[in-house]
């Protein structure tokens, strides 16, 4: 018996909703992205879309039995169709490929309310009033409210907010539309990747769905092979950045909810069988033994695949099985990636019908006791943290350029590492760092209070997780994975961030694991001892902690009264340290705001530093002031978190050269372990 969840009705009544609702969920049958079954006892919940639909029989008749069997038979082909509307396996290098680039000026609908998705009852629309139809009126009395091409124009990759003003603040729905002709060769496969779009994105081709990617920081792709036609093709997205609760970032956050298409847009062209992904690295703990796998994707799965690193004369040749995956390990005598010498090497996958190269570094990063060692020797990580913002304008940084000043400012403190603060920053800037020679730190928004309990919030982690652990495992610069930040102690957190913990290290045993911790408070005497005893650090390989002492706690002075004790034997990167200072603002080292202020709340914090025996690196917060809707006081932070050693103009603060004098000395005092 049909009924929509929680609608108590008699048989009779139950009888009638069936046949006169067949017709809603014959229609609806057509664009479900999602079905669920489950059957309970004399019950079969069928989950479509968002909706739950509930078969109950009680004491059945055979036509009740019949009834049963055909809307099972009916949704079969939903399950076949489920395929197609789904977000392609993510494809390794891109740029590597034979690719178009789709960048550039993309019509766009601003619909805060959804009225090209949803009809005014809140339904999904059907037909031509959906706006990714792109429809236009085929005679004069023919009512269509929407069209794309009068309605304006955004900058693909490039966040909304900073494109208009009066989109500054928007959260909601952008339509985004990019036409293009594209002569596809026969036995050629075609994909549209796209390098981020925050934080949903509905993804349609000609006037049909290819998926649905959740999750603002991560790359997608969708297969559109059996679907591009040479002439006049319309790709439509519909990115919404609306915030909720059971999201990953969740309501809350101190950065700025740049929504949009982000990052770039390329289509990619690739045989039919193709080299989807694979992994070369020195096997963790190893300087010399080289351990990897080569997955490919299409019909032909079982090929002759070989790895060649022509610099070093080496060269393996493989088998792939009935997966499409060869995995292998072999020595090699290479020249380590490092910071001093950043070296990279070419790299060719090639199998029978795909061949794709790569710039790939080689270096063993691990951990002993409270040691970070760094191609098996003991390394301090002269850190930094920067968000994704464009380091000259105003906005989300996507591009090389954006990159290379970004890394530049923090070379010029003398940095070997950066924490990507809080998501996982563009591909352009983990292999900038790659080519500069800096350790990166990548992370996951698990930050401050996210749905603990709710399954489909750790699913969406997990996703978020593996979407950038698929992207980066090949940079050598990339070095931690970091899986939460100021996270509140409790079961249901840990229990979600061991989950987490796991999943990165079953994914990619090669790199250490981390997460920006929480710490207990003691006073003993006239000191303050700060005590590391989260939980969550067994579990993890480097312990970040974040302290505001002299900014939220106390005075930058108490930081000499302060020790710090750890209840691990592992290394700590103080993941964040900083105080507000407005560029050009002046006056004395107690006045809050002025660059005095941070100055000396900086020279405290460091002669604190220098006394933790297990400190292995340092990330203060932050290298540039950034934008935040938690920052509102006017003529000083203005909707800017001031925490910056560079201003939003990429202006140098005094305490900037504070860190870079501590830096200059750690470097010249080469000190392995940590600093004294
Ligand atoms: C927190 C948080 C940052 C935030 C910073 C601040 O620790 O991790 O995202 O911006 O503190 O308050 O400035």
């Amino acid at each position: 018996m049909l009924t929509r969840p929680g609608a108590s009705v008699g048989c009779k009544a139950r009888i009638h909703r069936v046949f006169c609702a067949w017709r809603p969920l014959r229609i609806e049958l057509s664009r479900l992205p999602r079905l669920k079954i489950l059957q309970r006892s004399h019950e079969l919940h069928v989950r479509l879309n968002s909706r739950n639909l509930v078969f109950c029989w009680t004491n059945e008749s055979p036509m009740m039995k019949l009834l049963r069997c055909l809307t099972l038979a009916m949704c079969m082909p939903l399950l076949a169709d489920q395929g197609q509307a789904q977000i392609a396996p993510l494809i390794q290098n891109i740029n590597a490929r034979q690719t178009t680039d789709l960048d550039g000026r993309w019509q766009t609908i601003v619909d805060p309310y959804d009225v090209g998705a949803l009809d005014y009852r809140a339904q999904q629309i059907k037909g031509n009033g959906a706006f990714f139809m792109n429809h236009k009126p085929q005679s004069e009395s023919e009512l269509v409210e929407y069209d794309f091409d009068t309605s304006g124009q955004l900058n693909v990759p490039g966040d909304w907010n900073t494109q208009r003003d009066s989109l500054l603040f928007y959260e909601g729905s952008v339509w985004y539309k990019r036409s293009f002709d594209y002569a596809k060769p026969s036995k050629k496969r075609l994909f549209v990747h796209f390098g981020a779009a925050n934080y949903q994105a509905w993804v349609y081709l000609n006037g049909e769905e290819l998926g649905h990617h959740v999750g603002g920081f991560t790359p997608f792709d969708c297969e559109i092979t059996d679907r591009v036609k040479p002439q006049g093709n319309f790709l439509i997205l519909r990115v919404n950045n609306t915030r909720g609760l059971d999201q990953v970032p969740t309501v809350n956050t101190d950065w700025w909810n740049y929504g949009g298409i982000t990052r770039p847009v390329t289509l990619v062209e690739v045989p039919e069988t193709f080299v989807q992904d694979y992994s070369v690295q020195l096997e963790r703990g190893s300087t010399h033994k080289i351990k990897g796998w080569v997955q490919l994707n299409g019909a032909q799965r079982q090929q002759k695949v070989t790895v060649r690193i022509p610099e070093a004369r080496l060269s393996q040749t493989l088998q792939t099985d009935a997966k499409g995956r060869a995995e292998f390990s072999f020595d090699a005598d290479l020249t380590l990636w490092s910071p001093e010498n950043p070296k990279l090497y070419d790299v060719e996958i090639a199998s029978e019908t795909d061949r794709v190269t790569d710039r790939i570094g080689f270096r063993s990063i691990e951990v002993r006791g409270t040691d970070i060692l760094l191609n098996g020797k003991p390394v301090f990580l002269r850190g930094i943290d920067i968000h994704e913002e464009a380091p000259t304008r105003a906005g989300r940084a996507w591009s090389e350029d954006d990159a290379r000043t970004l890394l530049g400012w923090a070379k010029e403190l003398g940095c070997n590492f950066v924490r990507l603060a809080h998501y996982p920053h563009n591909e352009a800037l983990l292999r900038m760092a790659d080519q500069m020679g800096i350790m990166v730190w990548g992370e996951v928004p698990v930050y401050w209070t996210i749905q603990w309990e709710n399954p489909s919030t750790l699913r969406n982690a997990e996703n978020q997780l593996n979407e950038m652990i698929t992207r980066d495992h090949n940079r050598a610069a990339l070095i931690i994975y970091s899986v939460a930040n100021e996270t509140p102690i409790s079961d249901a957190r840990n229990r979600f961030l061991r989950q987490l913990i796991q999943d990165a290290h079953s994914a990619d045993p090669t790199r250490l694991v981390s997460a920006a911790l929480q710490n207990e408070e003691t006073v003993e005497g006239s000191r303050f001892v700060i005590h590391i005893n989260d939980p969550i650090a067994n579990d993890l390989d480097v312990m970040g902690n974040n302290e505001y002492i002299g900014w939220y706690v106390r005075r930058p002075e108490d930081a000499d009264v302060t020790d710090w004790t750890s209840k691990y034997n592992k290394p700590l990167v103080m993941s964040e340290f900083g105080g507000d200072a407005l560029f050009g603002l002046h006056g004395t080292a107690s006045t809050r705001w002025t660059e005095e202020y941070q100055e000396n709340l900086y020279q405290h914090q460091i002669a604190m530093l220098k006394r933790i025996s297990f400190l292995r690196g340092t990330s203060p917060w932050i290298l540039k002031d950034f934008r935040s809707p938690r920052r509102t006081l006017p003529g000083i932070q203005d909707y800017f978190n001031r925490k910056g050693l560079v201003s939003d103009r990429g202006e140098k603060k005094k305490a900037f050269f504070v860190l870079q004098g501590f830096y200059r000395d750690l470097r010249n005092a080469e000190v392995p372990a940590s600093p004294r």
